[in-house]
């Protein structure tokens, strides 16, 4: 679908809250076989589920935004952080759900607009993120924005008969200003 709502405005992509409509778009990708490789979801997850996760991801405690292309206005995929006020913490995730749509820079512009967004708006300190260690081009991007490798959990997740790493990373306000 696409909106006339804009949160955040870049030049390939805009950031914009999510409404009930973008919901059969995100449980047809966060159910699709090659969407769910570089993520954590292993269940099928049905509308009413995913109408309770987006619920719960714009919460005081989380920010959850839709990644739009600019140009068309076209859904293209989400974004989300989940945050510790406390420790001015938050945890990271981003999908683009189309593979057409990936490695053409709008996950890049959508990560500095929403990092500019985490540090110089909600005043956070600190953010981090878990990638697996076969997500290469997610690695480069991240590495690419500031991201230190910070750790690794080792044979941390089980996917596809094999257990694989979760590389952890995390950036600080001050790295990134
Ligand atoms: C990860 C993701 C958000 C990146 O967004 P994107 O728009 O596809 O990425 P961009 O085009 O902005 O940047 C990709 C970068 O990785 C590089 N790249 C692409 N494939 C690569 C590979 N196999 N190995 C290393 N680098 C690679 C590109 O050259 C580009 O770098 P550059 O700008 O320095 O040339 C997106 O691909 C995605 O949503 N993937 C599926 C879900 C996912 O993996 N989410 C993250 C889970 S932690």
């Amino acid at each position: 679908m696409s909106s006339e709502i804009i949160f955040i405005k870049g030049k390939k992509v805009t950031l914009r809250p999510p409404e009930t409509d973008d919901i059969p778009l995100f449980t047809k990708w966060f159910n699709d076989p090659q969407t769910r490789e570089n993520l954590s979801m292993r269940r099928p997850i049905t509308m009413e589920e995913e109408t309770k996760i987006v619920e719960k991801l714009n919460s005081t405690n989380s920010v959850f935004l839709v990644i739009c292309e600019a140009a068309s206005g076209r859904t293209i995929g989400n974004l989300s952080i989940d945050i510790s006020w406390i420790n001015r913490r938050g945890m990271f995730g981003i999908m683009l759900g189309e593979r057409e749509d990936q490695n053409k820079g709008y996950g890049r512009e959508a990560m500095t607009l929403f990092i500019d967004y985490c540090f110089n708006v909600l005043n956070l300190h600190r953010i981090v993120l878990e990638v697996y260690s076969f997500n290469e081009r997610a690695i480069h991007l991240y590495k690419d924005l500031g991201f230190v490798h910070e750790g690794t959990f080792r044979q941390h997740s089980y996917k596809n008969g094999e257990f694989y790493d979760l590389l952890y990373m995390g950036l600080l306000d001050t790295e990134y200003k």
